[in-house]
């Protein structure tokens, strides 16, 4: 059994679920959120899906018995690689993943020319080529981009080197796409270098508001919505401290 003052566990590979987070506190002020990135082990992204599921099961369990009445996976790439294991495995507490925002692309731009920013590892999935079927009239266009969610875990994402990482991934895209959906929870760091990048007529979408908004109503629908004082707790798998400063930045930084 769960109880409203427990916490909500929210999880990431790294610094990139502070994106979510942030939106979770924007429609759920008064919750107390354990937020724990697992900056060790990140990316995520290149690893194998057996890599990644037991990454994600570990910390789920670690947040679990810290007392948490929801989790959040806030990492694409985990919800692609663990989100039916951990459904399973844990049966009785509220779990939402993050995927890529292919609706919102679609129902903005139900013929649109769209680009989708992912690791690897998402891309690849099952999960995602699902996802992919459920709306064909949309072109899409898949995008890695190697090493951005290095610069972000370094804090490195609003610097010139963000600008010359992305300009040869998406100078070939510039001016051509009605959209782009961020699929890692990362990328919503460096908006302004990807904005800047394809050019004012590409719109950015990501799935974080969409998922703060899954979360409330499943907490609602479960009778589990806390009324406050909320709080924030930062915790992280590296033993480096800089690495919770830096979360804390991220989560104050205006997107
Ligand atoms: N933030 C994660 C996502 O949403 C993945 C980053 C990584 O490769 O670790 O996909």
């Amino acid at each position: 059994m769960h109880t409203k003052n427990e916490y909500i566990g929210v999880f990431d590979s790294g610094l990139g679920g502070i994106s979510v987070l942030k939106e979770l506190v924007k429609v759920m002020p008064r919750e107390r959120y354990l937020y724990f990135g697992d900056s060790a082990n990140a990316p995520y992204g290149n690893r194998t899906t057996e890599q990644i599921r037991a990454l994600t099961l570990s910390a789920a369990d670690m947040l679990l018995s810290r007392g948490c009445k929801a989790l959040v996976i806030a990492c694409n790439t985990a919800t692609a690689a663990a989100i039916t294991a951990l459904r399973c495995a844990y049966p009785d507490t509220v779990i939402v993943g993050i995927e890529p925002a292919l609706k919102v692309a679609a129902d903005n731009f139900p013929q649109g020319n769209i680009g989708v920013m992912a690791t690897a590892l998402t891309l690849r999935e099952e999960k995602f080529h699902q996802q992919l079927e459920r709306f064909p009239g949309l072109q899409v266009s898949a995008i890695r981009a190697p090493g951005l969610v290095e610069l972000v875990e370094q804090g490195l994402h609003n610097t010139p080197q963000a600008e010359t990482l992305l300009e040869p991934v998406l100078s070939p895209y510039r001016g051509r796409l009605d959209a782009v959906v961020l699929g890692c929870t990362h990328y919503p760091f460096a908006k302004k270098a990807i904005g800047k990048l394809l050019g004012e007529k590409t719109v950015l979408l990501d799935g974080g508001a969409g998922t703060a908004r899954e979360t409330l109503r499943r907490l609602t629908n479960a009778d589990l919505l806390y009324d406050g004082p909320g709080e924030i707790q930062m915790e992280n798998s590296s033993p480096d401290p800089a690495l919770i400063a830096r979360a804390m930045a991220l989560l104050e930084e205006d997107q």
